[in-house]
């Protein structure tokens, strides 16, 4: 879908529907049956151009969540109804940051007009085609015009980020993940990846064995992207220094030995959420330039129960030499990013920003709404937690502290990958990470997406299956720290 902004006035109505927005009390003509209320649409059809009056509640309760979820519930409608192209006029958005708005009108609606199908026939409901501002000025324009060249982008990283959670297992192995990794290479992006052997060599014992149990050979995705200019003072101790992404890349996890039950195991495909995430925030740094190193890893596996799986009991030696005990092996995430993240350390990381779906209990504690954080540094987790504010991917911080320590603590190893009992699963697998941190005071932050990479049925207008959570917020990240040119 096509983003564009244009300067109003003399021009014609384009074809298609106009979309505006009303408060409560607010209404299109004196004689509409409409109050403005949250979720109330009207459609007024026209010969060519139609308009759509949208609701948003109470003036005084607005918040952006409620124009995200409008917006893309109007353009599901109208996309439903076969028309093509919408505007939004900055003109008659109620409120005064029209800017703003539309920026996250653009978004939602884009984003809403994902679709992922395997089916043999494309399908029948088309995504919306375009999307117009109708700008007050031309310097209003030119404001928007860089706004939603900048959507786009995002916008391009979360699709592919949701692509490759959303393919099945057969259709999205290690192997054809590395393949569409590799695409990326090219300009100031540089994808390397790591076969069984040469993650052998390296000594990544925790990472192989998961992989282990599995036909599907492993890969170990390493990003490097280098900005051609840079935003630090060459003086600041950090400069130069780039920003290290991991995400989990679980193709499938059946849980292996330790088999998880049958009933909706096949949402274990979105196992791989974490590094589809790195994937699309790696394919959108090549439009969006950002002046900061960056380096993503993403460890791909499956975590199947073949002969030669991972026993319960297994002792394996990771690859920061510390020793740990497999005492269950569904609990396969932290295996492999506790060798990814000691890995990190090999780049000298300015931070190091962890996205897993890494436990059951991270929707116990949160639900679907705000995903967990993790993390040894304030600074850093109080930035984060100010992006997902902004962009809508919320983060909750959880603490890690030492006298949840006890409860790895194994007979055998340095440590074991699942306490006794159930207390405190979602910290637990941060503590469990922070031990393999090659520097523990290197900024660190674990984004546990477990309930909030995907959304089985899909709401407030999104579509059903991966939401791409963390490449919008990871972009607001940098844009917050002033760490993006202006397009
Ligand atoms: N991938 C799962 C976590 C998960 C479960 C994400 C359900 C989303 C929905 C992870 O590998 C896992 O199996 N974790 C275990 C850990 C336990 C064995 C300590 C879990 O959460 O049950
Ligand atoms: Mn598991
Ligand atoms: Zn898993």
């Amino acid at each position: 879908m096509r983003l564009f902004a244009e300067v109003g006035g003399r021009r014609p109505p384009r074809k298609g529907c106009s979309i505006r927005f009303f408060f409560e009390g607010q209404k299109p003509t004196p004689a509409a049956d409409f109050h403005g209320k949250s979720g109330e649409r009207l459609f007024l059809p026209g010969d060519d151009a139609h308009r759509l009056a949208v609701g948003l509640g109470p003036k005084d309760k607005f918040e952006r969540d409620g124009l995200r979820k409008a917006s893309a519930e109007a353009a599901q409608e109208l996309a439903g109804r076969g028309v093509r192209h919408v505007t939004f006029e900055t003109d008659a958005w109620p409120l005064p940051d029209a800017e703003e708005a539309a920026g996250i009108f653009a978004e939602s609606v884009r984003l809403s007009q994902y679709r992922f199908s395997l089916r043999s026939e494309a399908p029948k409901d088309k995504p919306l085609e375009s999307l117009a501002i109708v700008c007050r000025s031309a310097a209003e324009r030119g404001r928007i015009g860089s706004l939603l060249h900048y959507i786009e982008a995002v916008a391009d990283g979360v699709d592919l980020a949701r692509d490759l959670s959303n393919l099945p297992g057969n259709m999205g192995s290690p192997a054809e993940l590395a393949r569409r990794a590799r695409k990326l290479s090219g300009g100031a992006v540089r994808v390397q990846v790591l076969d069984r052997r040469a993650c052998e060599r390296l000594g990544m014992g925790a990472f192989l064995a998961v992989a282990r149990g599995s036909h599907e050979p492993p890969a170990f995705l390493v990003f490097q992207y280098n900005p051609k200019s840079k935003t630090q003072n060459p003086k600041s101790p950090t400069a130069g220094r780039p920003i290290v992404l991991v995400g989990k890349g679980v193709t499938f996890d059946s849980g292996g030995i330790s088999i998880k039950p049958s009933d909706k195991m096949e949402e274990m495909k979105h196992d791989k959420s974490g590094a589809a995430a790195v994937i699309g925030i790696f394919s959108a740094a090549r439009t969006l330039q950002p002046r900061v190193p960056l380096v993503g890893l993403a460890p791909l596996t499956e975590n199947l129960p073949g002969g030669a799986a991972t026993r319960p009991g297994d002792v394996v030696r990771s690859l920061s030499g510390k020793t740990i005990e497999v005492k269950n092996t569904d609990a396969e995430g932290r295996l492999i990013l506790a060798d990814a993240l000691f890995y990190a350390g090999r780049f000298r990381p300015e931070a190091v920003i962890d996205m897993a779906t890494l436990t059951g209990a991270c929707s116990i504690a949160l639900g679907d709404v705000y995903a967990a954080i993790l993390s040894n540094n304030d600074a850093l987790a109080q930035s984060l937690q100010e992006a997902g504010e902004t962009c809508g991917e919320r983060l909750w911080r959880l603490p890690l502290h030492d006298g949840y320590d006890r409860l790895i603590k194994s007979s055998v190893a340095d440590v074991q990958n699942i306490p006794e009992g159930r207390l405190a699963g979602t910290i637990i697998g941060g503590m469990f990470l922070k031990k393999f941190l090659a520097d523990e005071h290197v900024p660190w932050a674990h984004l546990d997406i477990a309930a909030t990479a995907w959304d089985t049925r899909g709401r407030d207008g999104r579509p059903p299956g991966a939401t791409g959570i963390g490449v919008r917020l990871f972009y607001e990240f940098l844009r917050a720290r002033g760490d993006l040119p202006k397009m």
